[in-house]
């Protein structure tokens, strides 16, 4: 696949994901069943789903990119806002409160759209168009950073 159907798919990716983690947090406030099980279901998808698309890109996109002079300090940037995406996974886990977990979610859901919308623009773009590098070659088998 060339450089711009894995940019492409990455971006779709995201998209995905960011979408799927809004539906769960949303229903933390409207879930037929309690909240505490909605609440369940977004601790799930942050640790099955997101923090291991967190992983693979440090092993890949993020290590290229940083050995880049002009993305090093923005993947610095990017890696501390995995820590705390991180630690909100860990905050919502243990809310023992609707309203603090309607809160949690919301902010970690946020944050990842944003965080998510930044690797679009600022690394996936800027490695997109460089012959020498393999983006592909780069992710290797990392399905988790590829739509489905
Ligand atoms: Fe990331
Ligand atoms: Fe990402």
């Amino acid at each position: 696949m060339s450089n711009q159907d894995i940019a492409m798919a990455m971006r779709d990716h995201h998209a995905f994901m960011a979408q799927q983690l809004q539906d769960r947090v949303q229903s933390i406030e409207t879930a037929s069943t309690t909240w505490e099980s909605a609440r369940d279901v977004v601790v799930a998808y942050l640790v099955d789903e997101v923090l291991p698309h967190a992983a693979a890109e440090e092993s890949t996109v993020y290590r290229v990119g940083a050995k880049l002079e002009s993305l090093r300090q923005l993947i610095e940037s990017m890696l501390f806002e995995h820590v705390v995406i991180q630690g909100l996974t860990e905050d919502l886990r243990e809310s023992s409160q609707q309203s603090r977990a309607i809160t949690l979610g919301a902010q970690v859901a946020k944050l990842f759209e944003v965080h998510a919308e930044k690797e679009n623009r600022f690394i996936i773009a800027v490695l997109e168009p460089m012959a020498e590098i393999n983006l592909e070659e780069v992710l290797g088998d990392m399905h988790e950073l590829l739509a489905h």
